[in-house]
């Protein structure tokens, strides 16, 4: 019911902190399967003084505009290219949209279809209803990244573009995008590359050399990528990131926007009123994490999540998935829905909808964490 009389601010946050109190807390330990993470203080201090900005009306924002282009800019470079196009926008999910509409848009074709692997993220399957795009699902080999072959002979003149995935959503696996790009030059079309986990992580797990395939603009097929800021990246939700190779593929989204405070200009997000304070924070943590403070969020959490699978084999009854890529560890027991369930029981927030649990190593999740869980994942198993 809508309150005929206002209550006090102690009032209103009291009621709310016990009304969110069920919650699971990032920095509680308990939350293994999620590819968020608490945000870095720092982000936190700049989204509060800059909360008011809104990128949706950039002519009266225009400070925040061209760091939202910095940001942009930064990333293209992590990404490999001098400089590329796109926007700080709400996740991965838009930024996924955005890349199918540009292709969709320039191809021109009537009855639009997009080859994508078995193992992409439902972010698509939201792109293909809403922009009517068919999408042909494309068979993952026995490593479970995307068989090439398979995308190859699914190729028809109505293909308007070709997903690869830089770690994929539930087993951190990185498809062969050098052979993608390969694929995508031969036939012209364009390369999409899902690096909405793995961008945060593959270039600084890269340079601490881990053996990864490329995945970004070095290869002259990639034509865009999503990198989520909100994910490996440190930064309060909402932060997603498109990047496009081309110009072109921002003009062929943009929509005029007439009547807006700051005067008329072309937009290209799905959202209109957007976060100006997130793009900033974006910007922010770049700058003060720098590839070197990334590199070490990264280290720590490949080292603990290739110790955490070894734990995990030595645990009857466990079996991994398959050996860990990024910082993303799946197992399957014997009674999968039971081991989810009492594990759930006992308060870790984990999910095993497709087949295996999916433990995320973010940032916040420590080897103390992981004993505990070892330690009910064994007990959980045994009985
Ligand atoms: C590979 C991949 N792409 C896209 C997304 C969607 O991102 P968001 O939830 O930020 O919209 C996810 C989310 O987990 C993902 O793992």
């Amino acid at each position: 019911m809508f309150p005929e009389r206002g209550e006090s601010e102690e009032e209103v946050l009291e009621e709310l902190r016990r009304k969110t109190s069920e919650d699971l807390t990032f920095d509680s330990g308990k939350i293994l399967g999620s590819m968020c993470t608490y945000p870095h203080p720092f982000a936190i201090r700049v989204i509060t003084e800059f909360i008011d900005r809104n990128l949706g009306d950039p002519g009266l924002h225009v400070g925040s505009r061209k760091i939202e282009e910095e940001a942009v800019g930064m990333l293209s470079n992590l990404l490999g290219l001098e400089k590329g196009y796109g926007h700080i926008v709400s996740g991965g999910t838009e930024a996924n949209i955005l890349a199918v509409r540009a292709f969709r848009n320039l191809a021109g074709v009537e009855e639009p279809e997009l080859i994508l692997p078995k193992s992409a993220h439902f972010s698509f399957i939201k792109a293909g209803e809403m922009l009517g795009v068919k999408l042909v699902w494309a068979k993952l080999k026995r490593d479970y990244s995307v068989d090439v072959k398979d995308v190859e002979e699914k190729i028809t003149d109505n293909t308007i573009g070709i997903i690869g995935i830089a770690g994929t959503t539930g087993l951190g696996v990185v498809d062969d995008i050098p052979a993608l790009s390969d694929l995508a030059l031969e036939y012209g079309i364009p390369l999409h590359v899902d690096a909405a986990f793995g961008g945060f992580v593959i270039p600084f797990a890269k340079a601490l050399g881990y053996d990864i395939p490329d995945f970004d603009f070095r290869l002259k097929g990639v034509k865009s990528i999503t990198i989520d800021p909100h994910k490996m990246g440190m930064v309060p939700i909402p932060a997603g990131g498109i990047i496009f190779r081309e110009k072109k593929y921002i003009d062929a989204i943009s929509v005029l926007a007439p009547y807006l405070a700051g005067g008329r200009i072309w937009q290209a997000t799905i959202t209109g009123t957007r976060p100006g304070a997130n793009a900033l924070a974006v910007w922010a943590m770049i700058k003060h994490l720098g590839f070197e403070g990334y590199k070490k969020i990264v280290r720590q959490a490949m080292e603990l999540s290739r110790w955490f699978a070894k734990e995990l084999k030595k645990i009857p009854g466990v079996h991994l998935i398959r050996e860990p890529v990024l910082n993303i560890v799946s197992f399957s027991t014997k009674n999968l829905e039971k081991t989810e369930r009492e594990l759930k029981r006992r308060g870790w927030g984990i999910s095993a909808h497709r087949g295996y649990i999916r433990i995320v190593l973010m940032p916040h999740v420590r080897k103390e964490h992981l004993e505990e869980f070892l330690g009910d994942l064994r007990e959980v198993v045994k009985e």
